[in-house]
């Protein structure tokens, strides 16, 4: 029996080893990262990468913990993160604990959700509760309507000081780690050298202790558009359409099916 990469050891390899983690939402794309990821975030990303939705706003709960048990299902060895969707824990220390609670039940070893010094009583509450929490500031894209869209996070003296702050203020709550998304280099490395938690970057340099990218960009299968951070690993988006073209001549041409995938038919 494979064990799964657990929380005490994911926090161990700060300033040990890099952590690598992967989003995955489906049982063969979970299969594929298993073996090479220390964590796997099923991301309310599903929301645009799954769903054609135009930002992660409005995937719900249950959609995330259908996502959340196919891919626990279909793994032995990585940690399962799952995203708190919006509108799931802003409301009350009541609510986020039971959201949490229901995406453990799915398959969840932890949780991770949007804020900084903002959630840090949520996270307290969901820590010292039996709920470890993965922490995300910098660029949080469940603000996009108050950001007025996705931009990189701390270039002011300002910004970079509320971005330093959220990260002591989830450490201090008991986040077991940061994601620091869209973060400038100088400002994720001070921040990595300053907390005790791993800072898992995206876009924010290779000063983190970690690094997620969103699956589908890296395989190319998220269409032309892609952040600055991702670099493209594939081109699945063009592998996929070339097979589908071929069996669509394959039928109209009669070369497909042939006798070896027909019954009661001879195959010479
Ligand atoms: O939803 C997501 O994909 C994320 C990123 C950090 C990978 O939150
Ligand atoms: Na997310």
């Amino acid at each position: 029996v494979v064990k799964r990469v657990t929380i005490p050891q994911l926090m161990a390899c700060k300033r040990q080893r890099k952590i690598v983690a992967l989003t995955a939402h489906s049982a063969p794309v979970a299969r594929a990262i298993d073996p090479h990821v220390d964590f796997v975030l099923i991301g309310d990303s599903t929301a645009m990468v799954a769903y054609g939705l135009p930002n992660t706003l409005s995937i719900s709960l249950e959609t995330i913990a259908q996502h959340t048990a196919a891919v626990a299902r279909s793994t032995q060895r990585a940690c399962i993160v799952a995203d708190l969707p919006f509108g799931s824990y802003q409301e009350s220390l009541a609510q986020a604990f039971r959201s949490a609670g229901y995406l453990l039940s799915q398959g969840a070893d932890a949780v991770k959700l949007e804020g900084g010094a903002i959630m840090a009583e949520t996270i307290q509450y969901l820590s010292s509760r039996g709920i470890p929490v993965l922490a995300h500031i910098g660029l949080m894209p469940q603000y996009v309507n108050t950001m007025g869209g996705y931009l990189s996070q701390g270039k002011s003296p300002e910004e970079a000081a509320r971005i330093r702050a959220d990260a002591h203020a989830v450490q201090r709550a008991g986040a077991f780690g940061v994601v620091l998304e869209g973060v400038q280099e100088a400002l994720a490395a001070e921040i990595t050298a300053q907390v005790s938690i791993p800072t898992i970057g995206i876009g924010a340099s290779p000063a983190c202790d970690g690094q997620i990218l969103v699956t589908e960009d890296i395989l190319g299968l998220s269409g032309e558009r892609v952040p600055k951070f991702v670099k493209r690993y594939a081109d699945l988006d063009t592998m996929m359409r070339k097979a589908v073209e071929q069996y669509a001549e394959d039928v109209r041409s009669g070369a497909f099916p042939e006798p070896q995938h027909c019954f009661g038919v001879k195959s010479t």
